[in-house]
C-alpha cells in the first residue's frame, strides 16, 4: 500500500510522532508489562558462556549499539565491543569461536553491515540481528533475528527505527543480566517497569514540543553546534549531532563531555551553541561542570534535562527542554526524541529537504 504522510508535512515528523505506538508494538512481542518480565525467543547459546559480545552497525544504528554497550556492561556484566561496520569488516578482528556477534540495521541491507556479518559468521560467531524490514539479506544470514516493529521508515534520517532498536536492545540486555545471574527478579521488574513507561513518557514529550520549535529559532543561524553528554548521554549527543548535520547541513559534532578539554573547547565562543544532554543520573554533576565551562566561554547552552536538573541549572541556559524524570536506564531512549525534533525544526527553518537530504540515501547498499 502507498504510505502517506497523514497530516504531517514530512514523513520524518510522521515517523517521530509514531514512536510511542511503535515502541509499544515492538515491546509487545517479548515484554510482559503485567508480570514485568521479558521472554525472548530461544537463543542458540547460553549467556553465561559468553566472555564478551560484539555489536556492529552503521550510522544511527551504530549509536544504538553504543548505547547497548553501556546497558550490557551495566546490567549483564558483559563486555561489549562495538564497531562501525566499515572498519570491522576489514580489520581482521580476532573472534573466539562460539562468540556472539549482533548486527543492527533498519534496512537489513547496508552493504558494510552485511559484509561484517558474513565475516563474523565465517569466524564461528553466533549471528543475531535486529532489523526493521521483515525480509532482508541480513535476516537471511542470521541465526536469530529480532524484528523491530517500527513499520516502514521513509525519511532518510532514521528516527522511529532507532528508538525501536533501543527498546529491543534494552530488553536483550536485561534478559542477559537475568540469565547470567547479575540481576535478580526484583531488579528485572524494576527495569521492566521503567521500560513499560517509555511509550507514555515519549507521548508526553511529543505533546509538549512547541518549546523545541522555539529553541530551533535560537540556533538555526549558527555555523557550528556542539552536542555533549556522558554515559548513554554521549551516544545521544552523537545522534543529535548526526541528525542536525544530515538535515540542516549545519556542522555539528557530538562529544563526550569529559573530552571537551581535549579539543572542542577551543572552538567555543558566543557563536557556537552547545546542546547539553544531562538527565539526572550518576553523571549529572560532571556534565553540569562541563556545561559551566562552556558557558564561561560564552557558549549559548540548550539544556536537556528533567525537572530536578533544570531546577538546579536551567536558569543559566538560553533554553531548556524539560524531559520526564525517569530511571536513567531508559533516559537515552527518551532523550532521542528532543534531539530528533530539534534537528527537524532547524531544518524546516533552513528550508532544507527534510525527508531526502542532499547526497544521502535511505539505505547504503554499495560500499
Ligand atoms: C543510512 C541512513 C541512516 C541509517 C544508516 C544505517 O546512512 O541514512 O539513517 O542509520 O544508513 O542504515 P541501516 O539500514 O543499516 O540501519
Amino acid at each position: 500500500a502507498m504510505i502517506g504522510k497523514g497530516n504531517h508535512r514530512h514523513f520524518m515528523m510522521k515517523e517521530i510522532v509514531e514512536q510511542p505506538a511503535v515502541i509499544g508494538e515492538t515491546l509487545s512481542s517479548f515484554f510482559n508489562p503485567r508480570s514485568r518480565t521479558i521472554t525472548l525467543p530461544d537463543l542458540p547459546f547460553d549467556w553465561k558462556d559468553l566472555p564478551k559480545i560484539t555489536i556492529v552497525a552503521c550510522g544511527t544504528s551504530f549509536y544504538a549499539a553504543m548505547i547497548a554497550k553501556y546497558w550490557f556492561e551495566k546490567v549483564a556484566d558483559l563486555s561489549v565491543e562495538v564497531d562501525i561496520a566499515s572498519e570491522f569488516r576489514y580489520r581482521n578482528m580476532p573472534l573466539r569461536e562460539g562468540g556472539l556477534a549482533m548486527f543492527i540495521s533498519q534496512s537489513g541491507e547496508t552493504a558494510d553491515t552485511l559484509a561484517a556479518l558474513k565475516y563474523a559468521k565465517e569466524n564461528g560467531q553466533h549471528i543475531g540481528s535486529i532489523i526493521n524490514v521483515e525480509e532482508s539479506s541480513m535476516g537471511r544470514e542470521s541465526d536469530f533475528v529480532f524484528h523491530t516493529q517500527a513499520g516502514p521508515e521513509i525519511g532518510v534520517a532514521s528516527t522511529k527505527a532507532f528508538t525501536c532498536q533501543l527498546v529491543t536492545l534494552a530488553c536483550i540486555a536485561i534478559d542477559a543480566g537475568v540469565q547470567r545471574g547479575v540481576i535478580d527478579h526484583e531488579e528485572e521488574a524494576r527495569l521492566c517497569a521503567a521500560i513499560s513507561e517509555v511509550p507514555a513518557r515519549a507521548a508526553e514529550i511529543l505533546e509538549s514540543h512547541v518549546n523545541i520549535k522555539n529553541l530551533a529559532e535560537k540556533i538555526f543561524e549558527a555555523n557550528d553546534i556542539l552536542y555533549i553528554g556522558r554515559g548513554t548521554g554521549y551516544p545521544v549527543a552523537l545522534e543529535g549531532a548526526l541528525k542536525l548535520k544530515e538535515l540542516s547541513y549545519i556542522h555539528a559534532e557530538g562529544y563526550a563531555a569529559g573530552e571537551l578539554k581535549h579539543g572542542p573547547i577551543a572552538l567555543i565562543d558566543d557563536t557556537v551553541p552547545v546542546i547539553v544532554v544531562a538527565p539526572s543520573d550518576p553523571y549529572f554533576e560532571k556534565t553540569a561542570s562541563n556545561m559551566q565551562e562552556v558557558m564561561a566561554r560564552k557558549a549559548r547552552v540548550i539544556f536537556l534535562s528533567d525537572a530536578a536538573g533544570i531546577e538546579q541549572l536551567g536558569e543559566h541556559a538560553v533554553g531548556s527542554i524539560e524531559l520526564p524524570s525517569v530511571d536513567p536506564f531508559v533516559a537515552p531512549i527518551l532523550y532521542a526524541l528532543p534531539v530528533q525534533l530539534l534537528a527537524y525544526y532547524v531544518a524546516v527553518l533552513k528550508g532544507t529537504d527534510v525527508d531526502q537530504p542532499r547526497n544521502l540515501a535511505k539505505s547504503v547498499t554499495v560500499e
